[in-house]
């Protein structure tokens, strides 16, 4: 940050809230951390290679040469599966779904570990079949399933559609009478290392459209989430366990958070995002059955939520541990948003209601900053923290949300930070730094870590 504007911003904190210089000095190291929290964007360049330009040097694996009838109708399960054995381990090879056509495949592991920098072009359309009943019970809970592939690379103007509406249908939270249970991934990508992804299309996923999991070094853009905004669970892109993980221009719109960040995932940067119809950006779900989840160093910059029933969420269990940390969403646009600034710590997406408990997931050091547009609800922010663990080092600057219709409000349970700047609503609920504040807030480090991946690159 710059020093002059510290300095004003020093003067600014004293005036505006006639604070003890102790506190000025515990917040500005803090604020000072996460004006710069920056999320390395490593991944040398992103010049996905086109294997059209470089034909000659590629072996192409195209699905139709192992059998692949792709007239949408036809089991071509067994030449993906085939294609993918040889693709694997055949240095510059090229996995190709063909463009004008559709392919069956029933859920399959594509596992590695396989050469590095193998590419799947994607420009046909890969669909589910869409009957739960004969779906196999060993695979409940995923259908394209990549595992252990370092390097690997996913491109083109393709489609995979998980021919979702009859898992929908059977949803408990479509009709209460059916059983609570999960249902496939469309596309997985677990346990790799310098992933990319560009370009293409996911949509009609049974359950979640895109996850991410176990991943280092990934950058995903240009992607496009499609689900009906009324489809249950439908997540448009979740990233668990992962690190180093950059989404860009990229459009979602779904019945279920546009993007969700749960355990175990740090250094996540989103950047020119659009989200709507959906349930928002969110953090979380976090802690549930008293379990332990940490999500740390997440910068979200530029996106605009269109429809959404939340903006910027924070959600987590009672019960649980661990904690949520050195967040910034800056430069956000809300259209018509029911909840567009929101940390929820009571969230319980259950049939049953949840007992308040004493253990929650820490939340601290989020700022939003530069976020407009309008709220849906009279609750433009809500702030809803535990009251044994509150969330403290909230920061909001130049937040201005509108009623649609008529005035709005900040909502505040047991939630501590301060605004400077233009704040509105008014912020007079978040209560300013307890005496007995003493420790010098965490510091949020910039990684520095870098892989073999990892290189220095500005986008
Ligand atoms: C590719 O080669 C690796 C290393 O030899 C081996 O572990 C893996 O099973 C092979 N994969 C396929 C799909 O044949
Ligand atoms: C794909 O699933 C269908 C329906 O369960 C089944 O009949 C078919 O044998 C499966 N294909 C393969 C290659 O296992
Ligand atoms: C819910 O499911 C039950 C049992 O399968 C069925 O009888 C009922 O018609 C369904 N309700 C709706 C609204 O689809
Ligand atoms: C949370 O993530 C950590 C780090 O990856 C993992 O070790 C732990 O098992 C995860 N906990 C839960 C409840 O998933
Ligand atoms: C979570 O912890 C609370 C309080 O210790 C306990 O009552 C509850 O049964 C636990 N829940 C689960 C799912 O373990
Ligand atoms: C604030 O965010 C909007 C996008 O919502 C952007 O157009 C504008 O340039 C940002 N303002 C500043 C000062 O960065
Ligand atoms: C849990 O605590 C919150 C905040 O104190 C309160 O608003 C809510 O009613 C409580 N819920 C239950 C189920 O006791």
């Amino acid at each position: 940050m710059d020093r002059i504007f510290f300095i004003s911003f020093l003067g600014l904190l004293i005036v505006g809230h006639g604070v003890a210089g102790n506190m000025v000095y515990d917040n500005l190291g803090m604020l000072e951390d996460l004006e710069t929290v920056d999320i390395e964007e490593g991944l040398e360049g992103f010049d996905v290679p086109s294997w059209t330009s470089e034909r000659g040097g590629k072996v192409l694996v195209n699905v139709d040469s192992f059998g692949a009838v792709g007239d949408g109708v036809s089991d071509d399960t067994k030449a993906f599966v085939n294609a993918w054995s040889t693709v694997c381990n055949t240095t510059k090879a090229v996995f190709l779904v063909p463009p004008g056509r559709q392919y069956k495949v029933n859920a399959t592991k594509f596992k590695g570990p396989c050469v590095d920098k193998l590419i799947i072009q994607i420009d046909g359309t890969i669909v589910a079949p869409d009957e739960p009943a004969s779906w196999d019970p060993n695979y409940a809970r995923l259908w394209l399933h990549f595992s252990k592939v370092n390097g690997i690379i996913f491109q083109g103007n393709g489609v995979i559609d998980g021919s979702g509406s009859k898992w929908w249908a059977a949803s408990c939270k479509k009709n209460k009478s059916n059983p609570c249970k999960g249902a496939p991934t469309a596309l997985t990508i677990d346990s790799s290392n310098g992933v990319k992804v560009k370009g293409i299309t996911v949509q009609n996923s049974q359950q979640m459209n895109f996850v991410i999991t176990r991943c280092n070094s990934v950058r995903i853009s240009d992607v496009i989430i499609s689900s009906p905004g009324d489809s249950p669970n439908t997540d448009g892109i979740h990233i668990t366990e992962s690190t180093n993980v950059v989404l860009q221009d990229s459009k979602i719109g779904t019945g279920d958070d546009c993007v969700s960040i749960v355990n175990g995932s740090s250094n996540i940067k989103m950047k020119r995002l659009y989200c709507g119809p959906g349930h928002g950006i969110s953090i979380g779900s976090l802690g549930k059955d008293n379990s332990t989840g940490i999500v740390t160093k997440v910068v979200l910059d530029t996106a605009l939520l269109r429809e959404t029933t939340n903006g910027l969420r924070i959600k987590t269990w009672q019960g649980g541990h661990g904690y949520v940390r050195g967040i910034r969403y800056e430069n956000v646009k809300m259209e018509n948003v029911a909840n567009p600034i929101i940390i929820d710590q009571f969230y319980c997406d259950s049939p049953k209601s949840c007992e308040n408990q004493t253990a929650a997931v820490e939340i601290s050091q989020i700022m939003y900053r530069n976020i407009s547009g309008t709220s849906k609800s009279p609750k433009a922010m809500k702030f809803s923290c535990s009251d044994t663990v509150p969330c403290n080092n909230i920061v909001l600057t130049n937040v201005n949300l509108e009623g649609k219709d008529g005035t709005v409000e900040t909502y505040c349970n047991s939630a501590q930070g301060f605004g400077y700047g233009i704040v509105h609503p008014s912020i007079d609920c978040l209560t300013s730094h307890d005496k007995d504040y003493t420790s010098t807030p965490d510091i949020i480090e910039v990684s520095e870590e870098t892989s073999e991946e990892i290189v220095h690159t500005e986008l």
